[in-house]
């Protein structure tokens, strides 16, 4: 049961076929998003900061992650849906496995975790729950880290990301979100691995791309990382809509 999303990956990126991912935090885009043929949604724990007006990750609770879960799952019928474990739920073994669970029972077929954590990733994927790696930047940890840098400049550190992704696999994820690192070391990691990486801010030699849905459709234009390239500006028609609206209403005759 584990193995069913790694072993496809693994025959999809042997043949050659790049991934896209997108987020989803409630059930209308998550519907959009499966119906127009995405490879995976992630509910992401970027909810804090694109849904709950947060200004990290890093508050986000589980209780929060499985009411957004569950409005995702009940609008997808076709793409795995994957969850983010958040911040400090997997702080043991122990608190992983009981946080994945329930996650799980909420409806996520994969569950994924930031940082070079194999005994915790081994502890889920015996319990036969698929797991995601994220390497790179890890959003996280971005206050002790004083904001979002980019991975693998220096040697040592590019290294040490490279031995990260192979002990991940070895752990048996099924596959590797790489953000923010050097477009030529994620080259490197994703020739190494069998399991394919997905890029987020780390070049196009990775196995696919996972974006944060709003930044894909320039529904948060007061803020855009510098690496989307938003594909809509949905932000104008929407207030185009409630302005005609306001207006509208405003003279109607009584
Ligand atoms: O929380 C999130 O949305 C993510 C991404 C990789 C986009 O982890």
């Amino acid at each position: 049961m584990v193995n069913i999303l790694k072993d496809s990956w693994i025959s999809r990126k042997a043949s050659g076929e790049r991934q896209g991912w997108l987020t989803a935090y409630d059930y209308p885009s998550a519907r959009l998003l499966d119906e127009s043929g995405i490879d995976l949604i992630l509910v992401g724990d970027s909810l804090g900061m694109v849904v709950l007006g947060q200004k990290d990750t890093v508050d986000v609770t589980l209780g929060e992650m499985i009411h957004h879960l569950k409005a995702v799952r009940r609008g997808v019928s076709r793409a795995p849906v994957a969850v983010d474990l958040p911040s400090h739920t997997y702080d043991t073994p122990a608190q992983a496995l009981a946080s994945a669970r329930l996650l799980v029972e909420a409806g996520a077929d994969a569950v994924k975790l930031e940082g070079p954590l194999p005994e915790i990733i081994a502890t889920l994927t015996k319990e036969s729950i698929q797991v995601i790696g994220h390497l790179g930047m890890l959003p996280q940890h971005v206050r002790e880290e004083g904001g979002y840098h980019r991975k693998g400049k220096s040697e040592e550190e590019a290294s040490r990301l490279l031995q990260a992704a192979l002990d991940l696999q070895a752990a048996g994820c099924c596959a590797i979100v790489l953000e923010l690192v050097e477009a030529t070391l994620t080259e490197t990691i994703s020739n190494k691995l069998a399991i394919p990486t997905i890029g987020i801010g780390s070049g196009t030699g990775c196995d696919g791309q996972i974006l944060v849905t709003t930044d894909l459709l320039g529904l948060q234009p007061w803020f855009r990382p510098s690496f989307v390239t938003p594909k809509a500006d949905l932000a104008t028609p929407f207030k185009t809509a409630v302005k005609e609206f306001i207006q509208e209403t405003k003279g109607a005759e009584k």
